[in-house]
């Protein structure tokens, strides 16, 4: 009979891929997977409640980090996408350890394609300070320190505009005017949006930078992995119904919902 034949991994590929952010910036990479993978069920967790994550201790981000995790595998995702830079550079890799079996994916600055993007170009990487000062990213930029010159900018206060669904307004754009005053625009060939929350505010940002600099960010290149990643698992759910989204958010307010679907309806 029919029911027989469902097996423990196709009631798996039916469970939700657990998407993570300390806030509603993950929203940039769920937006990147529904792309890549339609039919897939999705559980977007924002912690809003604890954000911002990239003005925290290592300690901090990570202990919360992993408690998430936990919590999510323990509740039967099949794949968890932690859709942090900050969150990714403090916990990854001590989660894969635990979680040998469960695809982990995570995320960071999508620095490859900006050094690689012209004769020495000369890149702004946009980030948390946590991002910037933690180990992975200094491995990533030693990488690409011959091809690009490489600036990263720490950008403190810049989330919370996105976390509180300011995306278009003058405050915002005064506060980006102030970020790269030091610079010199004209100069400037690239810049890596190397937090989750930051493709939000790309319209602002092309309107402060100017049109002819290229933002990059790391959303697409971590659903392409993700599909990969559960392809190789066998766990693709498939078929062409479309799959579920659904939002939680430690906040626990009806209004950090919303913003949510609305960052995902207009993105
Ligand atoms: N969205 C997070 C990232 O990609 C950081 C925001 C925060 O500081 O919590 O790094």
């Amino acid at each position: 009979m029919n029911f027989l034949r469902v097996t423990g991994t196709e009631l798996k590929k039916e469970a939700p891929i657990a998407v993570f952010d300390s806030g509603v910036g993950g929203i940039s990479v769920l937006r990147a997977l529904l792309l890549e993978m339609p039919n897939e069920n999705y559980r977007y967790y924002g912690d809003s409640a604890n954000a911002p994550y990239g003005t925290k201790s290592l300690e901090e981000v990570r202990s919360l980090t992993i408690a998430h995790v936990d919590r999510f595998i323990r509740e039967g995702a099949k794949a968890v996408v932690v859709a942090c830079n900050t969150a990714t550079s403090a916990a990854v890799r001590l989660l894969r350890q635990k979680y040998p079996a469960v695809p982990l994916i995570g995320i960071e600055p999508a620095l490859k394609p900006a050094a690689l993007s012209g004769n020495h170009p000369n890149v702004i990487v946009m980030a948390t300070p946590m991002t910037i000062r933690e180990q992975k990213f200094h491995n990533l930029m030693e990488r690409y320190m011959n091809v690009a010159h490489i600036i990263p900018l720490p950008c403190p206060g810049l989330m919370e505009y996105i976390e509180h669904g300011d995306i278009h307004s003058m405050e915002l754009e005064q506060f980006l005017e102030r970020l790269f005053e030091p610079f010199d625009k004209q100069k400037l060939d690239a810049v890596v949006l190397g937090c989750t929350h930051y493709p939000f505010v790309s319209k602002e940002l092309k309107r402060v930078l100017g049109e002819g600099v290229q933002l990059y960010e790391g959303g697409p290149g971590t659903a392409r992995e993700t599909k990969r990643r559960l392809s190789e698992a066998g766990l693709l759910r498939g078929g062409c119904a479309k799959g579920r989204v659904w939002f939680e958010n430690s906040a626990c307010s009806k209004e950090k919902l919303r913003l949510c679907e609305r960052l995902l309806r207009e993105s």
